[in-house]
C-alpha cells in the first residue's frame, strides 16, 4: 500500500476505500493518531478548581488526565504510582491530594509528599513515584494535552486569522455543552465537517445565513480552515482592517485539527467539537460552549448549532450504513468543493502507509 491511496492531485484521486470505516483492525491502528495534541480546556475552566479530571482525553486514549493549578498549569496522569488507584473524580480545590487507597499524597506539581508504612523500603521515593508529567500547550487560553508523539502545534500558524478575537477572555457556558452519541465512524463525521458542499442540500436554515458562494476552505499541515461568507444583513465579524479578511462579511471560521478537534468561531464566541471514537459504528461527539458576546448568540451561523448537528447526524448514519455494501467502495471528490475532505483523507492514507511499513518490517516482509 502506498502513500497514493489517495492521489495529491484532488483532480483524479479517489476518497478512502469503505473498509477504513468499518474494518476493526484498521479502527483500532488508527486510533494511534490521536496521542498527539488534544484539546483538553479553556483557561475559564481553570478558574474555580485546582485539579480538573479531563474524562474526555481517558475516553479517547484511555489515559486518566488531569489538569493542575498549582505553582504553573501542568497535565499529568491521574494514576497513583503505588498501586495504580485513580486519584480524581471530580473537579476540586485541593492543595494537596491523597489517594484514597493507601494514603499516598502528592502536591499540585505531582510530586509524592508522603507514603506511610514505607519508612524501610529502599532507593524509596524516586522519580517514578512522582506523578507522570504529559505535555501542555496553550494557544490562547485553548489547553491542549499530547500524551505521545509531540509534533509540530499546527495552530500556530493561524494567529494571523485569530489575533483579533480575544479567545483567553471567553467564559464557559455549560448550558451549551452537549454529548452526543452517532451510530457511525469517526471519520465520517470528519469528512462531513470537512465540507460545506452539503450545506444547501442538509441545512437549509443554515444556507439561509450563509453566502454559499462565498464559502472557501484552506488546508494547513494538521488541520483545515473553512470560513463561512455571511449572506446579506447577517451577523458577522468585525474584523481590524489588517485582518486577512478586512472587508469581508465572515460570519464564521471553522477550524479542525487533526484528528477529532473543530472549533467553530462566531461573533457570539467558541463553540467546541471534540470527536471520540468508541468502535467502527459508534462515535461520541462532545460540544463545549465559550461565550464572548451572549447577544450575538441569537442570530446568525451560531445560533442554530443544535438544529445543524441532528441534520448531520441523520446523514452520516445512513452513509455509515452504506459503507458496507459490496457494491460501494470509492468516491471522487469536487476539486473545488472538497478540498478539505481530501486533505483529511491523504494525511490518514500517509498515517495508514507508515502503519504497514511498520509492522511489514516487524513481520520481516521486503
Ligand atoms: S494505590 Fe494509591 S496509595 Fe496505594
Ligand atoms: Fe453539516
Amino acid at each position: 500500500m502506498s502513500e497514493e491511496l489517495v492521489a495529491a492531485d484532488i483532480r483524479v484521486a479517489q476518497t478512502l476505500p469503505s473498509r477504513f470505516y468499518h474494518d476493526e483492525s484498521l479502527f483500532k491502528s488508527l486510533l494511534s493518531t490521536f496521542y498527539g495534541w488534544q484539546y483538553a480546556i479553556h483557561k475559564s475552566d481553570l478558574s474555580q478548581n485546582s485539579i480538573t479530571p479531563i474524562e474526555h482525553i481517558e475516553a479517547i486514549t484511555g489515559e486518566p488526565t488531569i489538569i493542575v493549578k498549582g505553582s504553573e498549569v501542568k497535565a499529568m496522569s491521574n494514576i497513583c504510582t503505588h498501586r495504580g488507584m485513580r486519584l480524581v473524580g471530580e473537579p476540586c480545590t485541593k492543595s494537596v491530594f491523597q489517594c484514597e487507597y493507601h494514603g499516598r499524597t502528592f502536591d499540585l506539581d505531582g510530586a509524592m509528599k508522603h507514603m506511610p508504612e514505607f519508612e524501610q523500603a529502599i532507593g524509596f521515593p524516586s522519580d517514578s513515584d512522582n506523578l507522570h508529567q504529559f505535555a501542555l500547550s496553550t494557544w490562547k487560553g485553548l489547553l491542549f494535552v499530547s500524551q505521545g508523539i509531540e509534533e509540530a502545534q499546527p495552530w500556530q500558524g493561524l494567529n494571523n486569522r485569530f489575533d483579533f478575537l480575544d479567545i483567553e477572555s471567553f467564559t464557559h457556558d455549560p448550558s451549551r455543552d452537549r454529548d452526543h452519541t452517532i451510530a457511525a465512524n469517526w471519520m465520517l463525521y470528519v469528512d462531513n465537517y470537512l465540507e460545506g458542499f452539503h450545506i444547501p442540500f442538509v441545512h437549509p436554515e443554515l444556507n439561509q445565513t450563509l453566502d454559499y458562494s462565498g464559502y472557501t476552505t484552506e488546508v494547513f499541515d494538521g488541520g483545515v480552515l473553512q470560513i463561512g461568507k455571511a449572506a446579506h444583513g447577517d451577523v458577522k465579524f468585525e474584523l481590524p482592517d489588517n485582518h486577512p479578511d478586512y472587508g469581508q462579511d465572515i460570519a464564521a471560521y471553522y477550524l479542525w485539527l487533526f484528528p477529532n478537534m473543530m472549533f467553530n468561531f462566531y461573533p457570539w464566541g467558541l463553540s467546541v467539537n471534540i470527536v471520540i471514537p468508541v468502535s467502527p459504528s459508534q462515535t461520541r461527539v462532545l460540544y463545549r460552549g465559550y461565550v464572548k458576546d451572549e447577544n450575538l448568540a441569537k442570530e446568525g451561523a451560531g445560533s442554530i448549532l443544535d438544529t445543524v448537528e441532528i441534520q448531520d447526524q441523520e446523514i452520516i448514519e445512513h452513509v455509515n450504513k452504506s459503507m458496507l455494501s459490496k457494491v460501494y467502495d470509492r468516491g471522487r471528490y469536487s476539486p473545488t468543493r472538497e478540498q478539505g475532505v481530501h486533505h483529511f483523507h491523504r494525511i490518514i492514507s500517509t498515517w495508514y502507509a507508515e502503519l504497514t511499513k511498520e509492522k511489514d518490517l516487524n513481520e520481516g516482509v521486503e
